[in-house]
């Protein structure tokens, strides 16, 4: 970002817009934490209660909210909810008090700083997938969830910044996640009557999430054409000049929420109370004829939970290792561990004398796996065929490693290339190699 006055490219305003929206809130997760009382006053005056706000880390709320869809989404235990633009995790948190430990809070959004803090954040408050999970995705593109899997949608303060098309998109993805029957409660700025063009073509103001704001019509054709039924905006009357107003930090203009009057280009005396106004929007996906099975799993892709893997961890082959498990020299002294990753395809055969570390809550075990394995010199993890969870548990393995300081450790993450299925087509009948779980 260049400053108040770059704005959207009239060749692709739709890729500028949401990239600036991007760089903007990723600059702002890495200030969070750093305006507590500020966030914490705009926080009040869209509807947290003092409570609440004690309740979640301090830097999962940045002052970013325009309500808090929380408190009037009747959420029961047991439910999905899904927040979509979920920053430092604020709703998600208070979502996953309501629901309890059987129900289910995923938060996504597009920035990968928003999504690092969430992460910090969940785990300051001892929350781990599949219970809480933060996602990395687009809004304007696929969501990385199964269909019919989600029981309430919220969203706070986040439609307003996608682009037409990228509204239009969300809408018709959250009809297709929501199960029959389920809803959405979407805290949003709607727009008065239609804005100005200087005010709409203003960046400082999109991002800032005023000029990307629609009109209650426009909106509701949004919501209507996706499928959704029984739609009502509520507007909250709440005063938008906290939300523009009084940010001390020096040249925000670009980001996120701020001081409009002090960006050179925005239009002089601009009062967002008369042009727009934060709204609660509630709809439905109605139920159909024919009876439709909830999907038993939300994300579409467990690992989409965890950091992406950053190193390559060498794969050695199935000869490889059998020199390496049947070399005297290495049994039993912290040289040499083999780790099984498979959860439910455990059975049928494993490597003999190999530790079972299920890859679905792998990521969350590093700190016990690193005390236990830190000065085993070689470890090699293993799947089915190793070509997915094997090297992505190595990887996040060695990912901890590298982390670390090299004389804090002697370990190093290595991959058996072909996983069980090789060992088992080469070594069936060496009891030594295999053990059979009968
Ligand atoms: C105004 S902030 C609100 C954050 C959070 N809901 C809250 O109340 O604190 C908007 C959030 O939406 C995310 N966002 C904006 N456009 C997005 C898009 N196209 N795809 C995914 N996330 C997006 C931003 O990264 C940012 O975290």
């Amino acid at each position: 970002m260049s400053g108040c006055n770059t704005k959207p490219s009239t060749a692709s305003p739709d890729f500028d817009a949401v990239k600036a929206v991007n760089e903007t809130y990723s600059a702002r997760a890495l200030t969070a934490g750093q305006d507590t009382e500020r966030s914490t006053s705009i926080a009040q005056a869209f509807g947290y209660s003092p409570e609440e706000l004690k309740a979640i880390p301090a830097e999962a709320n940045m002052g970013l909210s325009c309500g808090n869809p929380t408190a009037v989404a009747k959420l029961k235990e047991g439910e999905r909810v899904l927040d979509l633009g979920s920053g430092g995790g604020i709703d998600v948190f208070l979502v996953a008090a309501k629901v309890g430990p059987t129900g289910q809070a995923i938060g996504l959004d597009g920035s990968a700083d928003m999504i690092s803090l969430a992460r910090k954040n969940a785990a300051k408050q001892g929350l781990q997938p599949p219970h809480v999970a933060f996602v990395q995705a687009s809004l304007e593109k696929d969501l990385p969830i199964e269909s019919n899997s989600i029981d309430c949608i919220i969203s706070n303060c986040v439609i307003n910044l996608l682009p037409p098309s990228g509204k239009a998109n969300v809408f018709k993805e959250a009809y297709r996640v929501l199960k029959p029957g389920g809803r959405i409660v979407l805290d949003d700025i709607v727009a008065k009557k239609p804005l100005p063009d200087n005010v709409k073509s203003n960046l400082a103001g999109y991002v800032s999430c005023i000029s990307g704001a629609v009109t209650e019509d426009e909106y509701r054709a949004f919501v209507g054409d996706a499928g959704f039924k029984d739609v009502l905006f509520v507007d909250r009357k709440g005063d938008l000049s906290v939300y523009w107003q009084g940010d001390t930090a020096p040249n925000t203009c670009c980001s996120g929420p701020t001081d409009l009057s002090v960006c050179p280009d925005f239009p002089e005396n601009f009062d967002a109370n008369e042009w727009a106004g934060s709204y609660q929007i509630y709809a439905l996906k109605p139920l159909g004829n024919e009876p439709v099975e909830a999907s038993p799993t939300t994300l579409l892709r467990w690992w989409d939970a965890y950091p992406t893997v950053k190193s390559s961890p060498q794969f050695l082959t199935a000869d490889e290792v059998v020199d390496l498990v049947r070399n005297p020299e290495l049994k039993g002294n912290d040289k040499l561990a083999v780790i099984d990753v498979r959860r439910n395809d455990h059975g049928g055969g494993h490597v003999r004398g190999s530790e079972q570390w299920p890859a679905q809550t792998f990521y969350d075990d590093l700190p016990a796996f690193f005390e236990k394995h830190k000065n085993t010199e070689q470890v090699i993890f293993y799947c089915q065929s190793s070509n997915g969870r094997g090297p992505r548990s190595a990887g996040w393995y060695q990912d901890y490693l590298d982390s670390r300081a090299p004389d804090n450790h002697a370990s190093k993450a290595y991959v058996l290339q072909g996983g069980i299925k090789g060992w088992k087509a080469k070594f069936t009948g060496h009891d030594d190699l295999l053990d059979y779980d009968k």
